[in-house]
């Protein structure tokens, strides 16, 4: 298979570039960082090809993206994290986070449609924080809720021409992104366990992948509490 992934130069996409690079796929793998694309490439030269990518630059990313041909899966898994001090209430913090987890997986997704044949699959990575109201999560939450939204109403669009549309929503991962919250963080699991499930979930066609499977369980419950509850809630773990 050809994948593309992009946020392919850390956590999950790193992992998930070199799993199926060592299992033999051919790997696009994208990211701003060069040094990272380069790494990567090393440890797998046949199947991996690093490709340099802003998906906040939306000129550049259609020019980077729109020449792929015959990609079978695309994972969209670039994205940012930034919590809100409520007391400091900056709306340029919303346009960051929204600038690279909604409207620059758009971006890839306008400059890769056109050339994603019947088969292909379309990936988007979200996240369980669209759940819960999480205190501070307000923009990083808002975002991840934009994205289950825009890829659920994708596979009701998408199915007339054959493309796969599914949603990937991890629990706590341990990554670089983890790695700078300073709070607990239940569950949390390896970039390896990551792969291993996005990996299964693809292979499966699974339409939301939700990972790991207990935590996933226990807020999609919440979820299902009355608006007031789940507030409540959110007040006592904060
Ligand atoms: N880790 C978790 O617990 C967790 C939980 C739920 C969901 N997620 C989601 O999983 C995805 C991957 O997260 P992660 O934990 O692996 O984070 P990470 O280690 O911080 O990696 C983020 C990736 O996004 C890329 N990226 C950021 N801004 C970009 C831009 N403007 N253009 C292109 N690429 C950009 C980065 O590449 P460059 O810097 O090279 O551009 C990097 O490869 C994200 O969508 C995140 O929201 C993570």
């Amino acid at each position: 298979m050809k994948i593309l992934i992009t946020g392919a130069t850390s956590g999950i996409g790193k992992q998930l570039a070199l799993d199926y690079a060592a299992a033999g796929h051919t790997v696009i793998a994208c990211g701003r960082n060069t040094d990272a694309l380069a790494e990567l490439e090393q440890v797998h030269p046949q199947h991996i090809a690093g490709q340099r990518l802003d998906v906040s630059d939306a000129a550049s990313t259609k020019q980077a993206l729109a020449v792929y041909q015959d990609v079978d899966v695309v994972i969209l898994s670039a994205g940012v994290c930034e919590y809100l001090d409520v007391e400091q209430f900056e709306a340029a913090m919303f346009e960051r986070v929204f600038e690279v987890n909604v409207f620059g997986m758009m971006r890839c997704v306008e400059a890769l449609l056109p050339n994603l044949q019947a088969g292909s699959q379309l990936v988007f990575v979200g996240s369980t924080a669209r759940l819960l109201p999480f205190t501070k999560a307000q923009a990083y939450g808002g975002s991840k809720a934009a994205i289950q939204y825009i890829a659920r109403s994708l596979q009701v669009d998408l199915a007339k021409r054959g493309i796969h549309v599914q949603t990937v929503s991890p629990g706590f991962v341990k990554t670089p992104m983890t790695d700078a919250n300073t709070f607990e963080m239940p569950m949390q699991v390896t970039v390896e366990f990551a792969s291993q499930r996005i990996r299964k979930g693809i292979a499966n066609k699974t339409t939301d992948i939700t990972f790991p499977t207990l935590f996933g369980w226990v807020l999609k419950f919440l979820s299902r509490l009355p608006q007031s509850w789940q507030v409540a809630l959110s007040k006592r773990l904060s």
